[in-house]
């Protein structure tokens, strides 16, 4: 059985390592930053853990990270203590962090630099997809090393597709961000008009998400929205951080992205309200205020 290491125990890595352990079954070791969250995963799942990146990338056939944005993702691999010290030759590092194209294609280098693989993919479905094990999860590396980690990745994922070569996977996870963005805005506005019309939104959204207007975030959201709740799924911090690294990659491809620039901007607003936490969603939240 492949040995696996898994950097970064947040909100989705914790339950992603827990699948590559009870459910794929791989003997796991686990790194992360505050090492309180390493012990309390080790307990429950009865993997090992490890005191640096380094430490824990050291003597494994499959590397994953799963850690906040660019510079956190450097400063696992990189950096000082990082898993690119210790990553054997022919060893794979499938990164699920959300981070640009640009980092992608670096550590690609670094990593092949060191007879290693790398294989961005990040992944959709957020924290029930990531708990349940079905997320979706869109790669970009060279075909090979894709296809002895496609099953490992298996283990929390429903989806797992190659894109391209690397950077692939973070640039479909941009598209898939930038449809959310302006699809979340006509949900909003949709329901803000909706109340102000004087329907009952429960009525409306029950017909109308049968028809051409249904979203997996209208079937999802839409009750909680309808009651002002916004404290769970993906955060307006993680979506603004996403949206940047969209921007400018636009910005270097020549890509229009007037509306997902906009939506940016209103993400703004909802930080403005303290709503830097809140989920995505919340979009509604600064139409009402
Ligand atoms: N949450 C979602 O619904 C969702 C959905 C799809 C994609 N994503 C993406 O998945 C990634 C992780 O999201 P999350 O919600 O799991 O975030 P999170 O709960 O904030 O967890 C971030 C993890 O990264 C670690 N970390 C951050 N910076 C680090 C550094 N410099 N060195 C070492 N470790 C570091 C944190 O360690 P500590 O515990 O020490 O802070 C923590 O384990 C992000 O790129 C996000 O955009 C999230």
């Amino acid at each position: 059985m492949a040995k696996v290491a898994f950097i970064g125990l947040g909100v989705m890595g914790y339950p992603m390592a827990g699948h590559l352990k009870a459910r794929g079954g791989y003997d796991v070791t686990v790194y992360n930053r505050t090492a309180a969250k390493a012990e309390q995963w080790a307990a429950a799942f009865g993997g090992r853990t490890a005191a640096t990146p380094a430490e824990a990338a050291r003597g494994q056939d499959f590397v994953f990270a799963c850690v906040g944005n660019d510079d956190d993702l450097r400063s696992v691999t990189i950096g000082e203590n990082g898993a690119f010290e210790t990553i054997a030759s022919g060893a794979i590092f499938i990164d699920n962090t959300t981070a640009s194209a640009e980092v992608a294609r670096e550590l690609y280098a670094a990593a092949r630099a060191k007879g290693a693989h790398f294989i961005d993919a990040p992944v959709s479905g957020g924290q029930a997809g990531a708990e349940n094990g079905v997320l979706t999860v869109m790669c970009g590396g060279d075909a090979e090393a894709f296809e002895k980690a496609k099953p490992v990745i298996e283990s929390y994922a429903r989806m797992v597709g190659l894109m391209g070569s690397a950077g692939a996977g973070q640039l479909t996870k941009m598209i898939n961000q930038i449809c959310i963005a302006g699809l979340v805005q006509g949900l909003a506005e949709g329901i803000h008009f909706g109340k102000k019309a004087g329907l009952d939104i429960e009525k409306v959204i029950e017909v109308i998400s049968k028809g051409a207007a249904g979203s997996w975030q209208m079937e999802n959201r839409y009750k909680t929205m309808n009651a002002g709740e916004y404290d769970f799924g993906f955060a307006v911090d993680w979506m603004r951080k996403d949206l940047d690294i969209i921007l400018a990659e636009a910005r270097r491809n020549g890509a229009k992205l007037p509306v997902t620039a906009l939506v940016d901007q209103f993400y703004g607003d909802v930080q403005a309200l303290g709503g830097n936490r809140w989920d995505t969603s919340s979009l509604l939240a600064r139409l009402e205020k």
